[in-house]
């Protein structure tokens, strides 16, 4: 098996301004990286930020500072909210990093050679808080068919990128490759409304403003930001240079989660740019759906913005991660609202989990000074939980392999409910009332801790800040995926460390 797994996040525009929706797609990348990490792949999760083009130029202006001083303030403001939401990112690319720099001019140079960039006249359509360029049938009463902005009419000598050329290949790869574009919805609006009508050849080089990667044959033109920006999946591995192990190792790709406005970026120039390199395409591009604030895209100019850290403070960061990966079918839009995190936060983390490690412990504590063992004395009853947490890691597996991630959790806390249900059935303070049955109370105690440890061996991948928090209490090093195989890894004589409430329910003010 190929224990290899490359998974990148988009690169993100520094902001001062990165609101929750921001964090989704990282904390999603995040837990699907920890996750192949545990279960024994060499990961490389990449991240970063796409700092050239004229909105960035225009930013710098207005604040009368250089671009690259800009950038480099906002940039920090990416590395701790990351830092601030546990983000175990491997490597974090900066498109002004030198070495991304001279690739991509290798790579656009290279293209014009081989006579996929030729040089013609640009004349059109152009969002520059997108960056992006629009025909007029696409773009309705020259709006922004994105972000709904007006359009700028630009006419400019430009370099082209054949996109013409590689269309029924494209199309073909992806007949051919289902699984390449997810969910289908995306992969069908692909096909129907840009591929099949007929790919125009891409401008991608600008002279109007200063602010990117100069064309290396041609210095009045910049290439086009998107063009930078896609290239960092290879640049940051060597690429076109002598150190090139680590592409030779983790390209092609095995995820690119985006966003699903940037699905176009990703499925229709990235593969082509890619086919022109004579290079594989990534495994797949997963194009996800937006945390909404009643129904409208989170942005400070909407007046719905918070900065993310507020919520970490308040609510605790395993909240907000938990929010993100739960409550929305992975795929689709979701409302965001502090309601609807307070709800999640009590009813799963309080209520479930909290509740569930709280009572376990306090039982241990009550009964046995806190130190546990197994007597052995076994009911029919414990064949379910047993046998539900040693079923699980299969369930879980499936599901995050098909990115199913709210369901995935949704297995994972099913070990915890059960665990509940167990101790209201077994009625562990009516057997403290029988020293008779001292030993059967012990085998409860340790079948819930047990229970509790294979629930927060597969959890780590989602709350670390929580699982270790549990491992700290119930005081366990057996942590690994492959102590989920026999229920009893968990030593026997341990003394449980010391009881801290996980999650205490939230009140709405
Ligand atoms: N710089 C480009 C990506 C280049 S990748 C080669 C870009 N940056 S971005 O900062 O605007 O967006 C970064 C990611 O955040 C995108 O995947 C985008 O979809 C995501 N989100 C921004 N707002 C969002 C929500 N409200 N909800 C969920 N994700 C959203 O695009």
């Amino acid at each position: 098996m190929n224990k290899k797994y490359y998974i990148t996040t988009p690169i993100y525009y520094p902001s001062a301004n990165f609101h929750i929706g921001h964090c989704y797609t990282t904390i999603i990348a995040d837990s699907l990286a920890r996750y192949k990490r545990l279960d024994g792949y060499e990961v490389l999760f990449q991240t970063g930020t796409d700092e050239h083009g004229e909105k960035i130029e225009n930013k710098a202006k207005e604040a009368g500072i250089t671009p690259k001083m800009y950038v480099d303030e906002v940039v920090s403001n990416a590395i701790d909210l990351w830092k601030s939401l546990n983000i175990s990112y491997d490597k974090f690319i900066r498109t002004t990093d030198k070495l991304h720099e001279q690739t991509v001019s290798k790579i656009f140079t290279k293209l014009y050679e081989q006579d996929d960039i030729y040089k013609g006249e640009y004349k059109g359509l152009y969002c520059t808080p997108c960056e992006s360029f629009w025909t007029p049938s696409q773009a309705k009463d020259n709006l922004c068919p994105d972000c709904g902005r007006e359009l700028k009419e630009v006419s400019e000598e430009a370099y082209f990128l054949r996109l013409s050329k590689y269309q029924d290949r494209l199309l073909e790869y992806i007949n051919s490759h289902p699984d390449f574009i997810e969910p289908i919805s995306r992969k069908n609006e692909m096909i129907n409304n840009f591929i099949k009508p007929g790919l125009e050849d891409l401008c991608v080089s600008r002279t109007s403003f200063k602010w990117g990667i100069p064309v290396s044959f041609d210095q009045n033109h910049v290439i086009y930001v998107w063009i930078d920006a896609l290239s960092n999946y290879i640049t940051s591995l060597g690429y076109l240079t002598n150190n090139d192990e680590e592409f030779q190792k983790f390209w092609p790709a095995d995820l690119h989660l985006v966003g699903k406005e940037i699905v176009r970026f990703h499925t229709i120039i990235w593969p082509i740019i890619l086919m022109a390199l004579d290079l594989p395409l990534p495994h797949q591009v997963f194009g996800h759906g937006w945390l909404i604030v009643n129904g409208k895209k989170l942005s400070k100019s909407l007046g719905n913005y918070k900065d993310p850290r507020e919520y970490i403070n308040k609510y605790g960061v395993d909240a907000i991660r938990y929010f993100c990966l739960r409550e929305v079918p992975f795929g689709n839009d979701g409302n965001f609202s502090e309601e609807s995190l307070i709800l999640r936060t009590n009813a799963d983390l309080a209520n479930v989990l909290g509740n569930l490690v709280n009572r376990t412990i306090g039982m241990a504590e009550k009964y046995f000074d806190g130190i546990i063992t197994n007597t052995k004395v076994k009911e029919d009853i414990d064949e379910k939980l047993i046998d539900l947490a040693i079923s699980t890691k299969q369930k879980v597996d499936k599901n995050m392999s098909e990115l199913h991630i709210a369901d995935a959790l949704d297995n994972i806390f099913e070990i915890f409910r059960q665990s509940n249900k167990y101790i209201d059935e077994t009625t562990p303070w009516a057997l403290a009332k029988d020293p008779e049955k001292n030993d059967r109370l012990a085998t409860v105690i340790y079948n819930l801790i047990e229970s509790i440890r294979f629930g927060t061996v597969l959890l780590q991948a989602f709350l670390p800040e929580t699982s270790a928090k549990i491992f700290a209490q119930i005081n366990t090093d057996a942590c690994s995926f492959n102590t989920l195989d026999k229920f009893g890894y968990y030593k026997e004589n341990t003394k449980l460390g010391k009881k801290e409430v996980l999650f205490a329910r939230i009140e709405e003010e």
